[in-house]
């Protein structure tokens, strides 16, 4: 029987985890918390606490697993220690089968709002885009080692139960205007988890697909939508200039970079039918 493990098993990783469990196969999720593993023990999910940032990890039981790495990079510097530390596991205690290593496409950088798909070259411009490459380049170097497989899915914006943006509508915060708002990607969780599953169960070693519904818009769109949807006011709208005093550095980062990205392969090739192809269709589910 196959054995599954989710590393970093949260809000896309336990529904992965569920679909394993309801399907009578073994699954553990690696947490970084207590809370994490009370939660999941609570879903007759095999829960285990374990931080990738240490250095010195023990045997955590991955020698002949399928791995589903979603756990985040750390919150600083270019590259991703704790990837590094994950494959230092594999040399010591045995290698897993196949990995599915969630990225960004934050990898590919800013496109000017060009249509792009997996064979544009990746220029990261945020750490957090450099740190994610470093994990894919990490988990390429150990797959062409170790001979083991390796496929990576290039994730956009998540969107689902309890992940919208309607915190930030209710307070007002504004948005840039629609003529400055660069384009964003996105995936439902839904289809995010379909995709897992199907990287895990039948892609080719190697491959790499974008995780998005193949729908962009721009960023401003997608706040007034969420908004219409959930009969919120619509955030103020405001110039470039006023956004650099008023909007956080984090949210600045994302509206420096536009890019609107084809899903051709994660449909064709891989064969995920999407069940939420828009957003407009993800929002008439969720309200
Ligand atoms: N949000 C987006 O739009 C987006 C887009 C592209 C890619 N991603 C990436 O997709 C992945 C899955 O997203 P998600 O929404 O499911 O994230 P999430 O809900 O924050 O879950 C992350 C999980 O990783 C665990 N974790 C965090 N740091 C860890 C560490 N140092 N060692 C071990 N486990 C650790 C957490 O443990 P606890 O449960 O104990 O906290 C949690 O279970 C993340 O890597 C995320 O960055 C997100």
């Amino acid at each position: 029987m196959n054995k599954q493990v989710v590393v970093g098993c949260g809000y896309v990783g336990t529904r992965v985890a569920r679909h394993y469990r309801d399907q009578g196969e073994a699954v553990t999720g690696i947490v970084r918390s207590d809370a994490g593993v009370a939660r999941l023990e609570q879903l007759g999910i095999k829960g285990l606490h374990c931080d990738l940032a240490a250095e010195d990890l023990g045997d955590l039981g991955l020698a002949g697993a399928r791995i589903f790495h979603l756990a985040p990079p750390p919150g600083s510097g270019v590259q991703d220690p704790h990837t590094r530390h994950l494959v230092e596991l594999f040399e010591r205690f045995g290698h897993p089968l196949r990995v599915v290593y969630i990225s960004t496409t934050g990898v590919y950088g800013d496109c000017a709002g060009a249509w792009i798909d997996e064979t544009h070259p990746v220029a990261p411009v945020a750490a957090r885009s450099q740190r994610r490459l470093d994990a894919e380049e990490t988990l390429r170097r150990w797959s062409a080692a170790s001979g083991r497989d390796l496929v990576i899915l290039r994730v956009a914006g998540i969107y689902g139960p309890d992940r919208l943006p309607l915190e930030r509508i209710r307070a007002g915060t504004p948005m840039v205007r629609p003529q400055d708002a660069p384009y964003t990607n996105r995936i439902h969780v839904d289809d995010l988890v379909t995709a897992c599953i199907a990287a895990m169960e039948r892609a080719p070693s190697g491959g790499l697909y974008n995780a998005c519904d193949g729908h962009p818009s721009t960023m401003t769109d997608y706040f007034l939508d969420v908004a219409a949807a959930a009969g919120l006011p619509s955030p103020p709208l405001i110039g470039l200039e006023e956004a650099s005093d008023r909007l956080s550095e984090g949210m600045l980062s994302y509206l420096s970079e536009s890019r609107r990205l084809r899903n051709d392969r994660l449909r064709e090739e891989l064969g995920v039918d999407l069940r939420y192809p828009s957003l407009a269709e993800g929002l008439r589910g969720l309200f």
